[in-house]
C-alpha cells in the first residue's frame, strides 16, 4: 500500500494508506485514550473516546480516531482544549453507567471529569462491544450478542451457546472495562440458575 503524509500534533509524518489516525498515533507514540480498542478486534467505534481534531482543505471537524482513515493532507491534533472538553462529557456520560469501573475513574482523575454530572444509571456494562467482538471474532463462537438499539441495547449470552462454551472459556472477563470480577459474578450465578437470558444489562 502507498503512502500518505498527514500532519499529527504538529509533527509531518509517513502513514499506510488506509490504515486509521488511531494507528499512526500509536505508531509515532501519541496516546489516545481508548476504552472499546483492540489491537486484533476490528474497530467498533463504541465509546468515541479516542475523538481528535481534524483539518481539511481548512474545515476542522471532529472524529473518531480509531475509525478515520489517514488521507493525503490530513492535519490531525490530539490534544485541543475542545477535544478534551469532548472527551470529558464523555467520561461523565460513562460514569453515569458504571460509576465504579476502574478505568473510568482513572479516566476522571485525567480529564477532570464529574461524577454525577449526569444522571445516574448504573447498569454497568458501557457497551464498549469488546466482548461481543471476542468471542465472535477470536474465539467464532458467538455466545454474546447486543440486543436491542438505542437506549434499550444491551448486551446478552445466547443461553444455547454460552451453556456450552462460556463456563470453560471466560477469556472476555478481563477484556471487560467495567467489572471484571462483577461479569464473573454474574455470569457465574446465572449459570447456576435457570435463566441465561439476562445477563450484563447494557
Ligand atoms: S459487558 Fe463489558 S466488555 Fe461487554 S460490552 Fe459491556 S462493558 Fe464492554
Ligand atoms: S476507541 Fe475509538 S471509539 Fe472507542
Amino acid at each position: 500500500m502507498s503512502d500518505v503524509k498527514i500532519v499529527i500534533d504538529g509533527r509531518e509524518v509517513k502513514a499506510e494508506k488506509g490504515t486509521t489516525i488511531l494507528d499512526v498515533a500509536f505508531k509515532e507514540g501519541i496516546e489516545i485514550p481508548t476504552l472499546c480498542y483492540r489491537k486484533d478486534l476490528e474497530p467498533y467505534g463504541g465509546c468515541r473516546l479516542c475523538t481528535v481534531e481534524i483539518e481539511t482543505k481548512g474545515r476542522i471537524t471532529y472524529v473518531v480516531s480509531c475509525l478515520y482513515p489517514v488521507e493525503e493532507g490530513l492535519i490531525v491534533r490530539t490534544r485541543t482544549p475542545q477535544v478534551e472538553k469532548i472527551r470529558k462529557i464523555i467520561v461523565e456520560l460513562l460514569l453515569a453507567r458504571a460509576p465504579e469501573a476502574p478505568e473510568l475513574k482513572k479516566l476522571k482523575e485525567e480529564y477532570q471529569a464529574e461524577d454525577g454530572k449526569f444522571p445516574k444509571e448504573p447498569v454497568f456494562c458501557i457497551l464498549c462491544g469488546l466482548c461481543v467482538r471476542y468471542c465472535a471474532e477470536i474465539k467464532k463462537k458467538y455466545a454474546i450478542t447486543f440486543m436491542e438499539s438505542g437506549l434499550k441495547r444491551e448486551v446478552r449470552f445466547i443461553p444455547e451457546v454460552a451453556s456450552k462454551e462460556c463456563a470453560r472459556c471466560k477469556e472476555c472477563f478481563p477484556l471487560c472495562p467495567t467489572s471484571y470480577l462483577q461479569a464473573l459474578y454474574l455470569l457465574t450465578s446465572i449459570f447456576s440458575s435457570e435463566s441465561l437470558t439476562q445477563v450484563v444489562k447494557g
